[in-house]
């Protein structure tokens, strides 16, 4: 009574069973590369256009590039260049073509230095920063900056009192 009699049919079948499970595992998989090989003929075919899937958010707007916003405006208003605030005057152009690629005209514009100080943060600039040599160019930047934007005495403070008439104090 080891052998069960009915366990050899049992097990055959289960066998059977296997065999039509992996069938079906591999008719289904042929199925599904068909259709995903189908799905890119139609794709590849039509190329359809999937931009209605986009939300309309990420559609950013085109807009043309004209000369005018590729070249820098040069637009004086109440004595300062528009595009900068730097104060117009002979070498702004030199100043603007040098001075904002790397930074913001607000260097300039928040800081007073006489011609030697403006030459030594050129030369500072030069020897740290990778500023270029300026050639011709530096002496008229340097006129323009000693010139608009030179140190210039305190202010908001009165101007001091001259010939007062100090008094004894009486005891
Ligand atoms: C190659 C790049 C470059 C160019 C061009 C350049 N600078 Fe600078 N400049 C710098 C850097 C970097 C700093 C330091 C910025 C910081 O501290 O954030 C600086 C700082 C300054 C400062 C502040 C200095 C301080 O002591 O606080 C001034 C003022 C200045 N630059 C003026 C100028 C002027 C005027 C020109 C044109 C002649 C010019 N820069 C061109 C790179 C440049």
């Amino acid at each position: 009574m080891k052998n069960n009699p009915e366990s050899r049919p049992q097990s055959s079948n289960s066998n059977k069973d296997r065999l039509f499970s992996g069938l079906m595992k591999s008719v289904v998989g042929i199925v599904v590369i068909l259709f995903l090989v189908l799905g890119l003929i139609v794709f590849l075919l039509f190329k359809p256009d999937l931009s209605s899937f986009e939300s309309p958010a990420t559609k950013i707007p085109k807009t043309e590039l004209s000369e005018d916003t590729l070249e820098s405006s040069n637009e004086i208003v109440d004595g300062k260049d528009i595009e900068t605030g730097l104060i117009a005057g002979k070498g702004l152009e030199l100043v603007k073509a040098n001075c904002t690629n790397c930074h913001s005209s607000a260097l300039i514009l928040q800081n007073r230095f006489t011609r030697e100080g403006w030459h030594s943060k050129i030369v500072w600039m030069q020897q740290t920063q990778g500023l270029w040599e300026l050639g011709e160019s530096e002496s008229v930047i340097l006129d323009y900056l000693a010139e608009n934007y030179a140190p210039q005495p305190p202010q908001g403070r009165r101007i001091p009192l001259s010939g007062i008439e100090w008094y004894e104090l009486k005891d």
